[in-house]
């Protein structure tokens, strides 16, 4: 059975996966990572691929961005396919002032705008949206083994890429901050498009999930790696992904 917006039968999707944004980093992955590839989708461009990574079958799902696009496909790939561990392989825009370009940074939590939220639980409970305590420790010891710094933290996930935040000042904050300062005091380390959506998802289906994401952007000091530095500490991120996913 496939679905309107994936062509894979079940069991062509592994139960673990890898969540790409974009359709041309999950092409790379599949083909720098993976042994015997094979191409489960390619609706509207948004390829999807299973392979081996160490002998164990994993998938790597493009989402396209942000939370709509992103949740269609993770529903289907837990509800429909099966998928019972995923990482988001993603970028963000470094907010606080400890993140470089190109460090890679684990979401321990979500903090959102979006109103996903809302939408599940009503007006009564602010549901803390958090990653998968196993995935997250084993990732940060294979980031170890591999050498790879990695910071551990909140992220702020958005609704909108281009947002007036900055110009609404004292109207949204008591204290004179801006909503991005109070966020940064608060401990938000970075902003992002995708990770509430992940962590409701998983959690109302009692699946485990984890955001992995590298410093593309700084936001606040309006810095932005180059395609090359893009493409290297990507490999960084995609193997603590890979080695955390297979992991038993
Ligand atoms: N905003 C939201 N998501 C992002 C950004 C950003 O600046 N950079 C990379 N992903």
């Amino acid at each position: 059975m496939s679905t309107p917006h994936n062509s894979a039968e079940i069991g062509d999707i592994a139960e673990r996966v890898l969540l790409p944004g974009d359709p041309l980093r999950a092409k790379f992955i599949a083909e720098n990572f993976l042994t015997n590839v094979k191409q489960y989708n390619s609706i509207r461009n948004i390829f999807g691929f299973t392979g081996k990574y160490k002998g164990v079958p994993v998938s790597i799902q493009s989402t396209g961005i942000g939370i709509p696009s992103f949740s269609v496909y993770v529903h289907e790939l837990i509800h429909v396919y099966g998928a019972k561990k995923l990482i988001r392989t993603g970028t963000c825009g470094g907010m606080h002032d400890s993140l470089k370009l190109r460090d890679v940074l684990i979401a321990q939590g979500s903090s959102t705008d979006s109103s996903i939220v809302h939408q599940t639980f009503g007006g009564a409970i602010n549901f803390s949206l958090l990653a998968d305590f196993d995935l997250l420790s084993k990732a940060v010891n294979n980031a170890k083994k591999l050498n790879i710094p990695v910071k551990v933290g909140n992220v702020i996930c958005t609704d909108t890429f281009y947002n007036d935040y900055s110009d609404a000042n004292g109207t949204f904050t008591s204290n004179g901050l801006t909503l991005d300062e109070k966020m940064i005091r608060y401990g938000i380390l970075a902003v992002e498009m995708e990770s509430a959506a992940l962590y409701l998802l998983a959690a109302a289906a009692q699946v485990q999930a984890l955001a992995i994401f590298t410093v593309s952007d700084h936001i606040i000091r309006k810095e932005h790696a180059t395609a090359e530095e893009r493409e290297k500490d990507f490999s960084d991120m995609i193997k603590i992904a890979l080695d955390t996913v297979v992991e038993e």
